[in-house]
């Protein structure tokens, strides 16, 4: 986080789903899922400066300024929890795209309120962080800590992953929106059992994943709610010839792959054929205090 008087730079990670299992539709609408997440290198910006009231201003017509915003929506609720206003304004530079599966947007909430909370000089327990993540969103909580957790529950219990060295992936946007209610309605049950057994274990030795290591049972239900989704993961295929893994609810796909220099290589392929390729490295950016 740099400081610039009383403003704060913060970039705000995105992530990855390397494996997501669902378990079964809970009461209250939501799914039980047991997903590991890993932050990688793309990110939003933000910008955070002091103000007389709460402001939020995204640059992107299709991501909502003021209160429909979800990083207004946590520092409301941290107001809420903590009894005290907490004024500031947040510009949200987007370089990631609504509804891909990032999770860009609960990222910039949980950076935002960091950034706010640094402002007004308040620190809260990580605990309390955590439950006022899961006031607003499943994967929020997640991005309190970053790098790489397992979650359980609808994505709330965040249960840190050993995993050691860099990872390296290819990650490919640009396949439109896609709704996260609408591809949990379109499972029509399909539930599974699968454990992130072996993932785990590889992230624990820093070995490379493969394709065997990483599972996304939202994939064929996001492939029945975007029929376009499975198109352009065809053409990725014929592109690449290897398969594309969808992240979460999608729409964003990724290729694991083995160094920087490989990334660097895929990624050229697949701009020459005309897609949005992006090279990623897991990790986290170096704003103060999210280590
Ligand atoms: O919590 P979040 O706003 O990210 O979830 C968006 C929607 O995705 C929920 O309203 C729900 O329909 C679906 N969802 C789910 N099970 C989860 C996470 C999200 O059904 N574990």
């Amino acid at each position: 986080m740099t400081t610039e008087r009383s403003a704060l730079r913060v970039m705000a990670p995105c992530k990855l789903n390397l494996f997501l299992e669902v378990r079964g539709r809970r009461d209250d609408g939501y799914h039980d899922i047991d997903t590991v997440l890993e932050t990688i290198s793309l990110r939003d910006e933000l910008r955070v400066s002091s103000a007389h009231e709460l402001e939020v201003h995204s640059d992107r017509a299709d991501v909502p300024s003021g209160p429909e915003n979800i990083a207004f929506r946590i520092v409301r609720a941290a107001e809420a929890r903590l009894g005290r206003r907490l004024p500031a304004r947040i510009e949200i530079k987007k370089e990631l795209p609504p509804g891909s599966g990032l999770g860009a947007g609960s990222s910039d909430a949980v950076e935002a309120l960091r950034a706010v909370l640094s402002l007004h000089d308040v620190r809260i327990p990580e605990s309390d962080f955590l439950a006022l993540a899961a006031s607003v969103g499943s994967d929020t909580p997640f991005f309190v800590r970053g790098r790489v957790a397992r979650c359980l529950g609808r994505g709330e219990h965040v249960l840190p992953v050993l995993a050691r060295g860099l990872r390296h992936y290819v990650v490919v946007l640009g396949a439109g929106f896609a709704s996260t209610p609408k591809v949990y309605a379109a499972l029509l049950g399909d539930f599974g059992e699968r454990s992130p057994e072996g993932l785990l274990e590889a992230l624990a030795r820093g070995e490379a994943l493969t394709s065997d290591h990483l599972h996304n049972r939202l994939q064929p239900a996001a492939f029945r709610a975007y029929p376009i989704l499975e198109d352009f993961e065809h053409r990725l295929f014929k592109s690449v010839g290897r398969r594309a893994h969808l992240s979460g609810s999608g729409s964003a796909f990724f290729f694991p792959v083995l160094s920087e220099n490989d990334a660097m290589e895929l990624r050229e392929r697949l701009l020459a054929d005309g897609f949005d390729a992006r090279a990623a490295t897991s990790g986290l950016p170096e704003n103060e205090g999210s280590s």
